[in-house]
Formats: C-alpha cells, structure tokens, sequence
C-alpha cells in the first residue's frame, strides 16, 4: 500500500483506518497499584485473597507480573512493526489457548475449521514507547496528595489524537494527574515537526479537590446503584470537567464519548466547545453501573460500505447501548454485533478491569484487527464476519489497567474527517 504522503505526522480520525503510527505503554519496574482514593475504591477480586491482605497500593512488588507485561507489550511492538505476520491457524490457536486455562481450552475445543495458518501482508505500523518514570514517588496538589502514581501502561487512558490535535485528557484520579508527563517527549517532538497543521492541547487540569466528588458514591450497595441506574450519577460530581481520554472512541466527523466513572457532561460539554468542527455526542450505558472507558464496550470496527455493506460495531452483551442512542447508527447502515462472552472469566487477584478486556482489541485497517490470543469465541466471530485476525498474548497486561486497545494510542492513520452519519 502507498503511503499517503501528505498525511500530517499526527492525523487520527476513526478508530478503523489503516494505523501508521502508535505508541504502546510501558510496564515500568515500578508500576503502581491503583491507591484507593476519592475516584477509586481499588479491591482484591480474589474473595479468598481478599480475607487474608488488604488492598496493597504502592509499587507492585511480584516483579515477575511487570516483567511478563512488559515482555508481552515488546513483543506487541515487534509485531506491529514487522510487515508481515504469522496469522495462527484456528488449530494453533486452540493449541495456545489450552496452554492457558481449562475453561478457555473448552471454547477452544468446539473449532473444526480447516488449517488455514499464513502470512499475511500487513504492513508496517511505526511504534513509540512511554517515557519510563517513577511511579512510586507520591504526587500532591495544593488540595490533595497521593501516596504513589499508577504507571504508563495505558497512554489510551490519558492522550487522544482528534484529527490533527493530540489532546491530554483532564484525567479523573489523583493518582493519574501526571501520567500523561510519559507521553510529552512524544507530543512536543511532533508538534515541533508540523507546528502549522498540528495542534498539542491540554484540557484543563482539574483541582482533583474533594468537592469534584461525590461523597456518597461508595456507600451505596449494588442494588442502590441499580435502582439509581438511569440517573448516571457516578462518583465524579458536575464541578469541573472531566475526562479520561479512554471514553471517546472516533468515527470521522462524530466523536462518542461515554458518561461515566471517569467522564462527566461538563467534560463532554467541554469537548463540544473545543472541536467545533466535530459532532460530539454523548452514549450512556444504563446496565454498567461502574462505567469507565469505552473500549471494552462499544468498539466501532468498520464503517458502511460503497456497496451497500453494514458498518459494524462490536458491542458488549452485558452492557447494550441505550436504544435511543442506537438510531443514529441504524439510520446510517451500521449495525451492531455482540461480543461472544470471553474465553475465560478468570483475572489476575489485583486487576481493576472486567474481563470483557475480551473485546479490547486494535484496528490496523478497516479489515484487520489484532484481538488477544486465546479469545478463540471472538476470532470466530470477527474472522466470520470477513475480518483478518491477528493474535497476539497480552493477559499480562490485565493487572496494569488494559489489553490491546488500552495499551495504545493512535497518531497517524490513514483516514479523513469523513461525515459516516449524514
Ligand atoms: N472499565 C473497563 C472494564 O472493566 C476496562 C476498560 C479498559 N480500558 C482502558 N482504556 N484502560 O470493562
């Protein structure tokens, strides 16, 4: 494929066009545990862990946890840079996935298709890294203080390219308020080498004080939260904007940005007053009652195509999409599939993400996207749908926040401000 090369050095529209430039994170040796703070209430999902230790906080200390996810994350970078790739046959697959867990081999298992294993044409996509930094040192503000920071394992949460703009989210936790110091090597150097067409932001820093929050939030059982479902009343109160970067997934001339945990309409207003030349839109999803960020919720895959095509959306069976909010996207010819439940239920004791990470995946093109390895159900699904799956093992990543799609963040693609809903 040609490079296109008028493109500028920062250029991201969709999540879909074909990916030229990426940053992926780091798992720094001296990662973090998230710290419980007013925005995050971290816990043991292990119940029997959970009986014998607090919640730890502070630097992870099993060194091998940060070395398997760092080895997965350069591998990742490996792949992404090479112009070919191996594409497992769904025999292999299965094959890897037995390796892992006895509930994922019986998904694996139910798989007849012929070997069809090959290399498949690519090409390249440029990788960056997260600047390593000390995670471990505590940050404060003139109204807070945090014992730690988290890591840099997640640019996706932190940095978003709108157009030719890459934008610092405001961000949401304490703990996060300078994570986004591992990409600004990163954004100034681009900047500087286009500073005409390519615009760096900030959104506004918000005071993280204790009025942002809501004080309530954590008392309430799950029952409460679900009677309450259709308020979105989530524990960052309407103070000040707010907005973690993983909430905005992109379609051309439409952002959607997800009310949750980590996104507040003031944030989504803030957005709207910002880019006027996008359509901002806001999707809600009533059955999460712990929202935050979108990717592993409602994954735009392809748009419609010119002969008559549905565009598709990936999204999550657990937590479907208001019905209103999906008649925008009907009228316009996509259509939205369900994810398969994930190969396994199973997470690491201190992961904070749910396992629909299932569904965290990356788009390097239109047709081709790159999906975990053992999530046989979901390579199915995609391959039957006319999808070219790449595999690659990221479950070291679980525990530091993300997958595949977290663990990124998109610079250059080649892709427009394409108007998919007129
Ligand atoms: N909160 C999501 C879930 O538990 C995980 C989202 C991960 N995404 C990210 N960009 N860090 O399903």
């Amino acid at each position: 494929m040609p490079d296109n090369v008028d493109l500028p050095a920062v250029n991201a529209w969709t999540q879909f066009g074909r990916l030229l430039k990426v940053v992926v994170g780091r798992a720094d040796p001296t990662s973090c545990h998230l710290p419980v703070e007013p925005a995050c209430q971290s816990e043991i999902n292990d119940p029997y862990l959970a009986e014998q230790i607090p919640w730890p906080g502070g630097q992870v200390k099993h060194r091998k946890s940060t070395k398997l996810a760092e080895a997965q994350l350069q591998n990742f970078c490996h792949i992404l840079e090479s112009e070919t790739v191996q594409v497992k046959s769904v025999r292999e697959a299965a094959e890897c996935g037995r390796l892992v867990e006895k509930r994922r081999t019986e998904a694996l298992r139910s798989n007849t298709k012929e070997n069809d294993a090959r290399v498949f044409q690519k090409g390249r996509t440029r990788t960056l890294r997260t600047k390593s930094m000390d995670w471990s040192k505590p940050v404060a503000g003139p109204e807070w203080s945090s014992p730690s920071q988290y890591c840099a394992t997640c640019p996706r949460d932190t940095m978003i390219t709108l157009g030719n703009t890459i934008l610092e989210a405001t961000m949401s936790k304490r703990s996060r308020y300078f994570e986004h110091l591992a990409c600004r090597e990163i954004c100034l150097d681009l900047w500087r080498q286009d500073p005409l067409r390519i615009k760096f932001w900030s959104a506004p820093k918000p005071s993280m004080s204790d009025e942002m929050y809501n004080p309530g939030f954590w008392a309430k059982t799950d029952e409460e939260r679900f009677q309450s479902m259709r308020s979105y009343e989530f524990c960052v109160n309407e103070k000040e904007p707010i907005f973690d970067a993983a909430d905005i997934t992109r379609v051309g001339k439409d952002i959607f940005v997800q009310k949750s945990m980590t996104t507040n309409d003031s944030g989504i207003m803030w957005l709207k007053s910002h880019f006027p030349e996008l359509r901002v839109h806001a999707l809600h999803f009533p059955y999460d009652l712990y929202p935050s960020h979108i990717d592993c919720t409602f994954v735009p895959l392809r748009p419609p195509g010119k002969d008559r095509e549905d565009g598709l959306v990936l999204i999550n069976p657990e937590r479907p999409p208001l019905r209103a909010e999906l008649e925008l996207w009907s009228q316009n010819g996509w259509k939205m599939l369900n994810a398969p439940m994930p190969a396994t239920l199973d997470r690491p004791a201190f992961s904070q993400s749910s396992y629909w990470l299932s569904m965290n995946l990356l788009s390097l093109s239109p047709s081709t996207l790159v999906i975990e390895e053992a999530e046989l159900p979901l390579y199915n699904l995609l391959s039957e749908n006319g999808f070219d799956v790449i595999t690659v093992p990221m479950r070291g990543m679980y525990e530091f926040g993300g997958a595949i799609h977290c663990c990124t963040w998109d610079l250059q693609r080649d892709d427009a401000c394409t108007d998919y809903f007129p």
